[in-house]
């Protein structure tokens, strides 16, 4: 393992709103039937590491993946969820449950705080930029553009049917100089 990448990689998978939002009253602000068909397909067959409150949006394992939930309540028990105590642990379940699946990529998944914890030590940023700027309680964290390049972008037209405006972009981590 490098001194800032796990392995397997650590991958973040998010929708941010263009003002920073990804999160309202406990559910996202929007629906984007697109982003969910890619959302299934970034994190099928990978673990995926979540806070208790995204879990509870959620409200079920997702089906062909491992969930593993964050939680400091010892009382947090579901069947067929991975429950770790702190970040650490949850890196561990998840590198255990990705070597056992055959996962190249361990994910974080949210909400604010893990992807906090996640993103100096991710190589990957699968990000949905949604072309809206709700009112939000949940935001993703600033992103600092010396280490982020972006890699590919595809811009998603917006309709009454399948929600706003939205691109899908892939950034990765920028390479350290070797000293
Ligand atoms: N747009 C997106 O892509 C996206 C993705 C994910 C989530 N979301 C949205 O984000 C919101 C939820 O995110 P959130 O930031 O409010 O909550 P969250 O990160 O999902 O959950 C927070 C909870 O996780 C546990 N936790 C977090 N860090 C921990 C640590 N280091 N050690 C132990 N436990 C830890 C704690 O649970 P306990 O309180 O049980 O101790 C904490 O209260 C929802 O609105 C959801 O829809 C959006």
């Amino acid at each position: 393992m490098s001194d800032f990448l796990t392995n397997p990689a650590l991958v973040i998978v998010v929708a941010v709103a263009d003002n920073g939002v990804i999160g309202a009253d406990g559910g996202m602000p929007w629906r984007l039937s697109g982003d969910l068909k890619r959302v299934k397909s970034l994190t099928m067959g990978k673990p995926l590491i979540m806070g208790r409150r995204t879990y509870e949006s959620i409200g079920r394992p997702l089906p062909g993946r491992t969930t593993i939930v964050l939680t400091r309540d010892p009382e947090f028990a579901v069947e067929g969820v991975v429950v770790v105590r702190d970040f650490a642990a949850a890196l561990e379940a998840g590198a255990r449950a990705a070597r056992a699946m055959g996962a190249g990529e361990i994910v974080a998944f949210g909400g604010a705080g893990i992807y906090a914890r996640a993103l100096p030590l991710a190589c990957r940023l699968y990000k949905t930029e949604v072309h809206v700027c709700p009112e939000g309680d949940t935001r993703f964290p600033d992103l600092d553009p010396r280490q982020w390049r972006e890699i590919s972008r595809q811009s998603q037209h917006g309709s009454e049917k399948d929600g706003p405006a939205h691109d899908f972009v892939v950034l990765e981590r920028v390479e350290r100089e070797e000293s």
